[in-house]
């Protein structure tokens, strides 16, 4: 359970529901009913939500009591909501509360396809000089049993020191060294989440946050992210405060998949909120340096945390490259001495070699970043154009960052167009790989790391794979598939 929507907050969310399209021919509650699947399905009202009452319901709409009682009627029939007497109504699935599985595919092994699944970039032309230069520097570690928990001691202050400058003072005893941010979400929902404990995660989410969070056995709710508006700042201070869950998992920067960006007020509440509610926050900041307009960034979450509640993590997958694995933990200096106990339980501790790249390529960071968002900028610009000219029926907010437009197709036909743009040569990640299965449908998420001729040309098979997509007998082709 995620907490209760009040009528009035409800009734703002299904705006002009008595006014969408067929609307003519069914009756009231089997209109209200299907508003409410609709904004269940497209991940604006969470799994788990409390709907209120039917008088009040019907107060906020101005309709009969009758209509609620029938619309909460039809969809208690069709899976979407279930009550109990005395304790209310709350959203739920059809087919239950299931992540969509993940799985190994890459771009190299099917060199025809246009590879839009992942949300990562090629390593930059700094990596082979950082690595050349970092060699050297392996002599320093290597009379030693090379094994540091923590990481090594010049990289924790190399990303303290980053800290330091967003404005968020850190010490290198503040940080732990991961292999990627992905291990890092692990090693927090290791330490602090055990089986059957919340975890409150954003709808739609990264993929792999909902399957860690599976895998850990946590009781996932969500709350939702508008594409356009974000942060339902009510939905999300209420789910913490009323359902406590142990953690909750946020990206405010340019948030995977939306791109949407959390503004200085959420982030002050959030911290103050969950210190309250006692929710500890894990920030997930690995789209911090790809900011892809001229704006003045809002501080870390960090910085309004008065009570240690708040754990940042970051890597250099996002900005640098996926293949270093390189990653961090912040956190209040005890909590890192805990983390490094689990980590040495886990995987000991990340390779001195890659740790030492890392140091090397943060110190050319200014140089590297700066052209990663140039590039980005174009190539997300040229992604805009080819849609709106090929597919103009699909919707998108230009995002202000990150490495992705999440995109709202025409009618709920996500799953269905990725198998159908499979067979054009052309991968994407569906929307439902966003969420909890069932929902998203009617969204895709298509990363711009492609140059522009890849993604010129793979907007088009998407036009065909959309436009074909309803004839008969098409072959099926299924393949599991990684979605970074
Ligand atoms: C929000 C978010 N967190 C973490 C990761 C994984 O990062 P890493 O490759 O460093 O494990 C990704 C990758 O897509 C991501 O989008």
């Amino acid at each position: 359970m995620t907490g209760t929507i009040r009528g009035p907050h409800l009734a703002r969310l299904l705006g002009n529901w008595h006014a969408r399209p067929g609307r003519r021919r069914s009756p009231d509650y089997a209109a209200l009913a299907g508003a409410v699947r609709g904004l269940l399905v497209d991940g604006r009202l969470p799994l788990g939500v409390r709907l209120p009452a039917e008088r009040e319901l019907a107060g906020a709409l101005q309709i009969s009591r009758t209509t609620v009682s029938s619309a909460y009627r039809r969809l208690r029939e069709s899976g979407h909501l279930t009550s109990r007497r005395g304790a209310g109504s709350w959203t739920t699935l059809p087919g239950g509360f299931r992540v969509a599985g993940g799985g190994l595919w890459t771009a190299a092994d099917e060199p025809d396809v246009i590879d839009l699944v992942h949300a990562a970039l090629p390593a930059p032309p700094q990596l082979a000089p950082a690595a050349a230069a970092a060699l050297p520097q392996l002599a320093r570690y290597a009379d030693g049993p090379g094994l540091h928990p923590a990481g090594i001691g010049e990289l924790r202050e190399a990303v303290a020191a980053g800290y330091t400058a967003r404005g968020l003072p850190t010490s290198a005893e503040q940080i732990l060294v991961t292999n990627g941010v992905q291990h890092a979400l692990d090693l927090l929902l290791r330490l602090l989440v055990p089986p059957g404990a919340g975890l409150l995660l954003e709808s739609p989410t990264y993929p792999s946050a909902l399957a860690a969070g599976t895998a850990r056995g946590a009781r996932l709710a969500t709350h939702g992210v508008d594409p356009a508006t974000g942060w339902d700042d009510e939905l999300l201070l209420g789910a913490l405060r009323q359902t406590r869950p142990r953690l909750a998992y946020l990206i405010p920067e340019f948030q995977n998949p939306t791109g949407q960006l959390m503004p200085t007020r959420l982030r002050e509440q959030l911290a103050a909120t969950g210190h309250l509610a006692g929710v500890d926050l894990v920030v997930d900041e690995s789209f911090v340096d790809l900011p892809l307009t001229e704006l003045e960034l809002p501080p870390p979450v960090a910085a309004f945390d008065r009570h240690a509640r708040v754990l940042s993590i970051g890597g250099m997958s996002k900005p640098y490259w996926g293949g270093l694995r390189i990653g961090w933990i912040r956190a209040p200096a005890p909590v890192v001495q805990r983390l490094a106990a689990v980590r040495v339980g886990v995987d000991l501790a990340s390779p001195v070699l890659d740790q030492l790249v890392a140091v090397e390529l943060l110190a050319a960071g200014g140089e590297v970043v700066a052209s990663r968002r140039a590039a980005l900028r174009a190539q997300r610009d040229a992604l805009v154009a080819a849609l709106r000219s090929e597919l103009p029926g699909w919707r998108c907010a230009v995002p202000a960052g990150g490495l992705s437009l999440w995109v709202e197709l025409d009618a709920p036909v996500a799953s269905a167009l990725a198998r159908s743009a499979e067979e054009q040569g052309v991968r994407v990640a569906p929307g439902p790989r966003f969420g909890v299965d069932g929902t998203l449908e009617r969204f895709l998420r298509l990363p711009f790391t492609l140059p522009v001729a890849e993604l010129t040309e793979g907007v088009h098979r998407l036009a065909v794979a959309r436009s074909d997509l309803d004839r008969p007998g098409r072959p099926q082709r299924t393949a599991p598939m990684l979605v970074a």
